[in-house]
């Protein structure tokens, strides 16, 4: 066997935390690595979903005595806290490891403090390594731990000319299969997808994660939710045939804002209250509109097809933008070819004032 740096294992702990993206709401996702006395891995976990065992134990399990004297290298601060589980700082400290190396503070007041407890028990603690890599990875959580609603991720597809259908309302398929096949893996990582009753009433769309070849079901399905004020999603639509969770959030439970629609922040305190942290906004482009001039997107995820329709309703509605001045202004953090089409990422930049 051979040993590895410190900052290699912090890397690998970061992959593995990735791979309970979509499964440990409300929870955070978490990698964790442990090395013995000369830096040999001799345990990896991460945390798949809540009330199973976090990153720490899981690794710990695997180590068993070779823990002893080690190194544990996790993306999160290890909590404090019983919950439904143990304190992992209590763990990790009865078997004996003695350095612990965390990439990002844990900013939940309730699960804090893992740190401190470790020191205190004497062993040496490290932060920071990586840290900003494990945040990216744990972004959504982060986002909303910190602030009390959930992440929104806004994705649209349009043609080149930022059509999302064409004169005659058409609009099956603007994108690719491989566009759409991303958008099943986009939808897999978040805990809700929103939409507001014109697409439903419009598309009648399901809204489940599926593979598109054969058209199954993935295991775990997020929370598929119509943003109604009156509740005129019919009762025999799509997103209500039992194959995923659903709520209709109308004005009437959630709360009316100053323009009749459901109350956007009241809404999204309301999902939050539901366990939701990540929320994929499927649009439509009102509901887009209302969300972005609302300042309540935190990222764009736009699919392009190489495509031109020259006439049709455009992928975004009324923003609140009148004059160029005002033009919501993104900052492009990825740009990727998925198939014949483009997926542009762009993060909304921060207003003055
Ligand atoms: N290309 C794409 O990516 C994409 C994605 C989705 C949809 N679409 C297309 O979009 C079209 C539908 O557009 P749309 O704009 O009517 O649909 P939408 O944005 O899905 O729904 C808009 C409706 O949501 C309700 N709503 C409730 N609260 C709201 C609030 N606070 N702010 C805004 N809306 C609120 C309103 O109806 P109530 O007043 O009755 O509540 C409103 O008319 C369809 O043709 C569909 O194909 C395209």
């Amino acid at each position: 066997m051979t040993s590895v740096s410190v900052d290699e294992a912090m890397r690998r702990a970061i992959e593995l935390a990735a791979r309970g993206l979509g499964t440990t709401s409300p929870n955070p996702v978490v990698g964790c690595v442990l090395l013995d006395i000369d830096g040999e891995v001799v345990g990896e976990g991460f945390h798949a979903y809540a009330g199973g065992p976090h990153a720490e134990i899981v690794a710990l399990a695997q180590a068993g005595q070779r823990a002893k004297g080690g190194t544990a290298v996790v993306t999160l601060e290890p909590c404090d806290h019983t919950g439904r589980t143990g304190p992992c700082s209590t763990a990790l400290v009865q078997a004996g490891v003695l350095r612990v190396v965390i990439a990002v503070p844990d900013p939940n007041p309730v699960a804090s403090g893992g740190a401190a407890t470790l020191r205190a028990a004497g062993l040496r603690v490290d932060l920071g390594v990586r840290g900003t890599e494990a945040a990216s990875g744990n972004v959504a959580w982060l986002t909303a731990t910190r602030r009390g609603w959930p992440y929104v991720i806004w994705k649209y597809a349009a043609t080149l000319d930022g059509r999302s259908a064409a004169a005659d309302g058409t609009s099956m398929w603007i994108t690719s299969e491989a566009a759409r096949m991303d958008v099943h893996a986009l939808r897999s990582t978040v805990d809700a997808v929103v939409v507001g009753v014109g697409t439903v009433l419009a598309d009648d769309p399901r809204l489940t994660v599926r593979n598109l070849r054969d058209g199954s079901l993935a295991i775990r399905q997020p929370l598929r939710v119509v943003v109604d004020s009156a509740g005129r999603t019919p009762a025999r639509a799509r997103v209500r045939d039992g194959a995923a969770g659903t709520w209709v959030a109308t004005a009437a439970e959630v709360g009316a804002g100053p323009d009749g629609g459901v109350d956007l922040p009241a809404f999204l305190a309301a999902l939050h209250g539901r366990g939701v942290r990540a929320v994929l906004l499927e649009g439509g482009p009102r509901l887009a509109g209302a969300f972005l001039a609302a300042g309540l997107v935190d990222r764009v995820v736009g699919y392009l097809a190489p495509r031109l329709l020259g006439a049709g309703p455009a992928a975004l509605a009324d923003a609140g933008v009148t004059t160029i001045a005002e033009a919501i202004d993104l900052e492009t953090t990825d740009v990727t070819q998925v198939g014949p089409d483009l997926r542009i990422t762009a993060l909304p930049r921060k207003r003055e004032g």
